[in-house]
Order: C-alpha cells, then structure tokens, then sequence
C-alpha cells in the first residue's frame, strides 16, 4: 500500500518548513522537521507493515454490522457505519504517523477514540506493541465504542492502549495529571469554545516542545475562529495550517508544567 502523499501535497508542505525555518526558533524548527518528515517520499518498511495491518483492521471494522448503543442505552448505529464515518483517512493517518515518529513522542494522548483507527496509528508510532514502547491514552464518551477500540488494539498487539470513557470535561484533567504527553491529538467535540477550553487545560499541563494536533479546524466558523485564537494565544509556539489540522509545537512562553 503506498501512503505517501502526492508530489504537490509535499511540496506544499516543503514550502511550509522552509518559511518556518526562516522564522527560527526551536519550536518552529522542530514543526518543519515534522512537516518535512510528513513531505517525505517514501514510506519505511515498518511503517508499510503498520500501515497494512491497521487499514486490515479498518476494513474488518468497516464491514462490521454490530450494534452500537448511547452508553448501553439506545441504539446508535453499526460499528461499520461509525468507523467509515468517523475514522481519519490514510492520507491523514500519515501525517499523525510521520509527525509522532519524527518528534519522538513516546507518551501521547487522544481525545476522541471512537472504535480506535487512529489510536492503532498513535500508539503503533509512538513505539507501543515493543516491550519499553510508548503509550497512548486516549479518552472517549461512548462506553461501547471505547469496547471496541480496547478490541481493535488489543488485536494490534497494542496491549498499552488506555481508552478513558467518559466526556472530556470528565476525562481530562486526570488525564493531564498522568502527563506531560509529547504529542496531543484532539479530535473530538468540535465546537470552537470547548476547544479553546481543552487547548488552555493542555497547554498548562505541557512542556515546551510539545505537539498538539486539532483536527476539523475548518469543520465550522467556531472551529476555524477557535484556530485563529489558538495562534493568536499560543504566539510564542509555531503553527502549521494543514488544511483540515492545525499543527502546533510549544514554545517556551507558551508551556510551562
Ligand atoms: C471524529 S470521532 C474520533 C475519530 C478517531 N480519532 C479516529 O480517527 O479513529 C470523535 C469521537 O469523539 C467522541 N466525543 C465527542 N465529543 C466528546 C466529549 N465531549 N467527550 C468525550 N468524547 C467525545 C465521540 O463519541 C467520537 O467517538
């Protein structure tokens, strides 16, 4: 299977790097090490390999036809429905792989884990299923679909995985309390204020240098407004607009623990 991104995608995100790299500082280098790694050509073979396993679990999950209740309660959907509709693309699954690989981001945390596509990619990236690996913690409100991404990683071999249920106002802060995480991936409750609530409790409980990834950034006016004020607060931090993610890596007066 070939992931790597289309030679315009990846020149687009060269250019990316190099103005970052023109705006110097630690923060904004280490984003366009990102971004280059997510530009790169080729795709490693261990990387190929996570790659095919977890699009093999994909399609397993997507022709699923179980039922899915709202927290044991009223049926919801099947589990097929939700992981074909809410699951990120393999296209996008990159650039998470990439940039957790090239930060290095050992311990990372996810909100919104539905039945687990992109914890398998996080949690496979930051080195979990090896003995001494990283790990994911990834938070989620639907009792049910938390079981199957507990199922989806455990037959990854991603026996480190932790899914929290529960809503992220809930879930959150004991999260950040068993931080600092290398990398945040928030990818769930897209509504404006409540992200710019999740990003001020991450950014108090982070470390510089530390990523954050906010997907749907152009998912409404809220999210796309909510995007602009994360740069405007977060100004000492570099930020990368991807199109449907924004990208930050924290500065020093920006992150404090
Ligand atoms: C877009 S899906 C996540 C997809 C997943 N990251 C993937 O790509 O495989 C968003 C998930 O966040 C959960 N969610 C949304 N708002 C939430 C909240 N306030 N608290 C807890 N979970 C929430 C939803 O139940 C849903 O499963």
């Amino acid at each position: 299977m070939t992931i790597v991104l289309g030679r315009e995608r990846r020149d687009e995100l060269r250019a990316m790097a190099r103005d970052l790299r023109r705006e110097g500082g630690r923060p904004a280098e280490r984003l366009a090490d990102g971004l280059r790694a997510v530009a790169a050509r080729r795709a490693d073979r261990d990387t190929k390999r996570w790659f095919e396993r977890i699009e093999a679990e994909r399609r397993r999950l997507v022709r699923s036809t179980d039922v899915l209740t709202r927290n044991g309660g009223k049926v919801e959907s099947t589990v097929g429905a939700v992981a074909k509709k809410a699951s990120v693309s393999p296209e996008h699954a990159w650039t998470l792989w990439q940039l957790t690989r090239r930060v290095g981001a050992s311990r990372v945390l996810e909100m919104g884990t539905c039945v687990g596509v992109s914890g398998s990619y996080l949690a496979a990236a930051s080195g979990g299923g090896r003995p001494g690996g990283g790990t994911l913690r990834t938070l989620e409100g639907h009792e049910d679909r938390a079981e199957v991404a507990r199922d989806t990683f455990r037959r990854l071999g991603l026996e480190d995985a932790e899914v929290v249920v529960g809503t992220f106002t809930r879930t959150l802060p004991g999260a950040l309390d068993g931080g600092p995480y290398d990398l945040v991936f928030v990818d769930g409750h897209h509504d404006g204020n409540a992200t710019l609530r999740y990003v001020d409790q991450i950014r108090a409980a982070s470390r510089p240098g530390a990523v954050l990834v906010l997907d749907d950034i152009t998912w409404s006016d809220s999210m796309a407004a909510a995007w602009t004020e994360v740069q405007r607060r977060l100004s000492a931090s570099a930020h990368a607009d991807l199109g449907r993610v924004g990208v930050v890596v924290l500065g020093a007066d920006d992150a404090w623990s």
